[in-house]
């Protein structure tokens, strides 16, 4: 009853219109399906996305090649293995492919499988996905960090932040959180309205209006915090990611205009910054290899979680170098950026054990696949970063995790932030 029977998988399309995999496992008289997400600012130690490049049809976007993969190879590799052995899956997946970026197989196809294995896996036990990971009882749910404007790679306004996010830091409960969060965002869009610039949203679901100024967003934001009678910095939090890989150049950066600074000057900035807005949270705030500047910020802020994405690429070996360097206090975590459940559920465990925060995390690209609000529970992490109240992908994984909450009932708990 729990043995692969094959694996089947087809190209269906993201949320920004590209092709992506889902894959479908498959049992005697049962299956289960898995959409792979994709990233736009992706750091260069990601695993390898896997896509027919050379082929124009899909302006070389297609992954048929994968698909074909997946539909050869991994299945026939997996065949007769047991769905409840999500380790041994992966590691045979990690070993057909050999190499360490998982460039033959394509970390796209191995995921896809390995979601689909774990969700199979919970399906035949017929228990709630979320019960499968790491925590079995005591299950919290996570605080989101909700995307409201976007700028960066993720919209074409020309704001250098990527991510201007809130967090509902008062909330008793997620569904309190959403309220919270609904409140701020209407509030934001009314305000935006009023300044007759367009209420259209990015990729994540944030608006997109079009202004160019860092403090133009986080005023806007402020305002829409305290016309819902919150108070910036304790009911409401206003956090950001940087993205910071795509404001580098020699050594400096042009986070806060655009001119390039240097290490420390951006420092300075980011401190009048946290200070003026009660900024709560900052990831990514230096390039991918800046190591010292990292450590720097952590050693010249205090209550700041600072949270490494493109530095940590869900990769334990870089997790570890970036504790030992004090890099950040806080990790994202994005399951396509390693590649499969057994790895990402490993470099959980350790930046948990080593005192991080885990912020799970969907990707610019997502789907209608609601796996990351089970992982945020299953896993107790911290915080939760799928984007706004819009666009179906994102607010789909709120609507499961209010699920979740309902289905806990009054065992139901928020995380703790701090
Ligand atoms: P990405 O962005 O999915 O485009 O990489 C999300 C992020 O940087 O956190
Ligand atoms: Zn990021």
């Amino acid at each position: 009853m729990s043995k692969i029977i094959k694996v089947k998988a087809r190209q269906v399309f993201d949320s920004r219109g590209n092709p992506t995999i889902e894959a479908e496992v498959f049992i005697k008289n049962d299956s289960a399906k898995a959409i792979c997400p994709s990233g736009a600012s992706t750091g260069t130690y990601e695993a390898f996305e896997k896509r027919d490049y050379k082929n124009k049809k899909y302006f070389g976007k297609s992954v048929l090649g994968a698909i074909k993969l997946i539909n050869l190879k991994i299945s026939k590799k997996l065949k007769g293995e047991s769905i409840h052995n999500q380790e041994k899956i992966d590691s045979i997946m990690i070993n057909l492919d050999g190499t360490r970026q998982k460039m033959k197989l394509g970390a796209n196809s191995i995921l896809a499988v390995s979601m689909a294995v774990k969700k199979i896996s919970a399906k035949q036990k017929k228990i709630p996905l979320y019960k499968s990971f790491l925590v079995k009882k005591n299950f919290k749910l996570p605080y989101p960090l909700m995307n409201i404007i976007n700028g960066g790679a993720h919209a074409n306004n020309g704001l250098r932040i990527q991510e201007f996010m809130i967090r509902p830091d008062s909330a008793k409960s997620f569904t309190d959180a959403m309220r919270i969060c609904f409140l701020v965002i209407k509030n934001l869009s009314k305000l935006i309205k009023n300044k007759r610039l367009s209420t259209s949203v990015g990729d994540e679901g944030g608006f997109a209006p079009m202004i160019s100024n860092n403090k133009q967003a986080l005023e806007l934001i402020v305002l829409a915090i305290k016309k819902s009678g919150f108070i910036n910095g304790k009911d409401v939090s206003i956090c950001l990611d940087v993205a910071a890989n795509e404001l580098f150049k020699k050594n400096k950066y042009s986070i806060h205009s655009k001119n390039f600074l240097s290490v420390d000057k951006t420092i300075n900035e980011y401190k009048k910054m946290i200070r003026k807005y009660k900024i709560k949270s900052i990831e990514d705030p230096f390039a991918e290899n800046d190591w010292i500047a990292w450590n720097k910020l952590m050693k010249s802020v205090n209550k700041v979680q600072i949270v490494g994405d493109d530095l940590y690429v869900t990769n334990l070996e870089r997790l570890k170098k970036g504790f030992l360097n004090i890099s950040s206090n806080a990790i994202l975590i994005k399951l396509n950026q390693i590649g499969t459940v057994s790895e990402t559920l490993e470099v959980i465990k350790f930046a948990q054990i080593i005192g991080f925060k885990t912020v799970i995390s969907h990707r610019s690209g997502d789907s209608e696949d609601t796996f990351i609000a089970d992982l945020a529970v299953g896993t107790n992490s911290n915080q939760i970063k799928t984007g706004s109240l819009a666009r179906s992908e994102r607010v789909a994984k709120y609507n499961q995790l209010l699920r979740i909450e309902e289905e806990l009932g009054k065992k139901a708990r928020m995380n703790k932030i701090h």
